[in-house]
This record gives C-alpha cells, structure tokens and sequence, in this order.
C-alpha cells in the first residue's frame, strides 16, 4: 500500500455523532478506509447503521467529530464549507436515494448546471449533457421537468447530473432506494457499466443483493466497518463476520 498513486478517498478514524432531540446517536465510531482508483464497492448494512452518516462525511456534506480525510492524497481537513462545494464538483459526484433534482428546471439544465458552476463553456456542458443523456436512455427528455419522468429516469438524470464532470469519485447512497424492482435493475446496470469504464463508485445500500454487483463489500454495523470483503486476483474474499452477503449472488 505504500507504493502507486494515492487512493482516491482516503478516511482515518472517522468518528461523528447526532445530538438531537433524544439521546445521542453515535452514527460512525471510527471508521479507516481506503478506496483506490477504479474500484467499486459496496457499504451494506441495516438501516440505521450509520451508512449515509459516512457517505455524508466521505462528501463533505457532514463534518466529522474527529478523524481525517484525503481525497486524492489531498487532506481536506482545513477545507471550508464553500471549498467543499466547490472541491465536490471536480472530484465527487452524488447520487441520493430521492434523486435530489432541481425540480422546476428543465432536464437538460438540470444535468448542465453542474458543467457550468464548474466552470465548463454552454459548449461544452451542452455536448457533455447530450452524450450523458443519450447514454442514460433518456433521448428526447431534455426538455421535460423532473416530475415528468418516472422514477427510474428521474434517477437516471440524477446519474447524469452527477457524473457530468467526471469526477473520480461517484457516491451513492441508495440510489435505487425509491425504485421499484425494473427501476433498481436498470440503476444497478448503469452503475456497473461506469465502473468496467474505470469510474470509481462507493455505493451505499441496505440490500445486500445490489451490494453483490461491486467488487467489494463493506459490512457496516453500528457505526463500524464489521467486515471488508475485497475480491482481488491474490487474496481471497475473506467472508463470515456479520455480511455472508456474497452468498447472496443470483
Ligand atoms: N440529522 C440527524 N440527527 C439526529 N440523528 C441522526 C441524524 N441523522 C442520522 N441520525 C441517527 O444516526 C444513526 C445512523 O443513521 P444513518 O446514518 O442515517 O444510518 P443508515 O443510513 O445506515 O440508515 C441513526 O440512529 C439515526 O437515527
Ligand atoms: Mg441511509
């Protein structure tokens, strides 16, 4: 591990906990993880787990206690909320399970707007939102809002929206959580499309069936890492712990 490039996402003792209204919620105790480039894994566990608690922190979008993060080899610990805002849109897409779409925003802007707070040329955005979209299935909608599509091409915009900067880093968290079992299917074979094309993608899901299409399965459990099973060429999947999620293929 000490030689080749840094990972992508880096993240040592990542602890965070909720203070509201009843007794503290200890979401993430202590969390190291590492995720190199091209890699596609998968954090399941039962709801309540803490799973988007990390995905948040992994994204910026939660500070933790304690614990630090790199992204890139980069340390984000001094970075602010707007260098995050602004760090996010180079390096990490997002996908939530509730597709977090502008709604009164045609599909076209929708996906654009990133490319264009990125800095992107109309141009160019325009062209990256064409190709995306026509990858995605969804030829013909770029001019329909977000509530006129299905919840599948909603959250297939949502793809889009997230990967029209091509970040290094795609995090999703149970992006097919809202879909019905076609919708899930269609996701889940995107998502493994972008991978074999070398994106790198942290997937988050409480269904251990989805989990099984990512190359590693991390089992979260009460705010801990329980089992990290990595299928790789020279070690073998180390299974038991909690998960035994890799028997679960169909
Ligand atoms: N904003 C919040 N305020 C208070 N408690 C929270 C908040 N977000 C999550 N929690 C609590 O933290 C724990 C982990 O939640 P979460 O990270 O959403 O788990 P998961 O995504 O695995 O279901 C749960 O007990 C949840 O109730
Ligand atoms: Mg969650």
């Amino acid at each position: 591990m000490s030689d080749g490039p840094a990972p992508v996402l880096h993240a040592e003792g990542l602890v965070k906990t909720h203070y509201g209204e009843g007794a503290p919620a200890h979401a993430v105790r202590g969390v190291d993880l590492s995720v190199t480039r091209g890699e596609f894994v998968a954090i399941t566990g039962p709801s309540g787990a803490g799973k988007s608690t990390l995905l948040h922190l992994l994204g910026g979008l939660l500070r933790p206690d304690s614990g630090r993060i790199e992204l890139d080899g980069v340390s984000t610990d001094n970075w602010s909320e707007a260098r995050w805002a602004v760090e996010r849109r180079k390096r990490i897409g997002i996908v939530f399970q509730f597709f977090n779409l502008v709604s009164n925003v045609s599909v076209a802007d929708n996906v654009e707007l990133p490319a264009l707070l990125a800095g992107a040329s109309p141009k160019k955005a325009r062209t990256e939102r064409e190709e995306l979209l026509a990858e995605l299935g969804l030829d013909g909608k770029e001019r329909s809002m977000p509530g006129e599509l299905s919840g599948g091409e909603q959250q297939r915009v949502a793809l889009a929206r997230a990967l029209v900067n091509h970040p290094p880093l795609l995090l999703a968290d149970e992006p097919a959580g809202s879909l019905d079992s076609k919708g899930t299917r269609e996701v889940m074979r995107l998502l493994s499309r972008f991978h074999q094309r070398g994106q790198t993608i942290l997937l988050v899901t409480h269904d251990a069936r989805l989990a099984s299409a990512a190359d590693r399965v991390i089992s979260f459990f009460d705010g801990r890492i329980a089992d990290d099973a990595a299928l790789t060429d020279t070690a073998p999947p180390r299974r038991g712990g909690i998960s035994g999620v890799l028997e679960l293929r169909d």
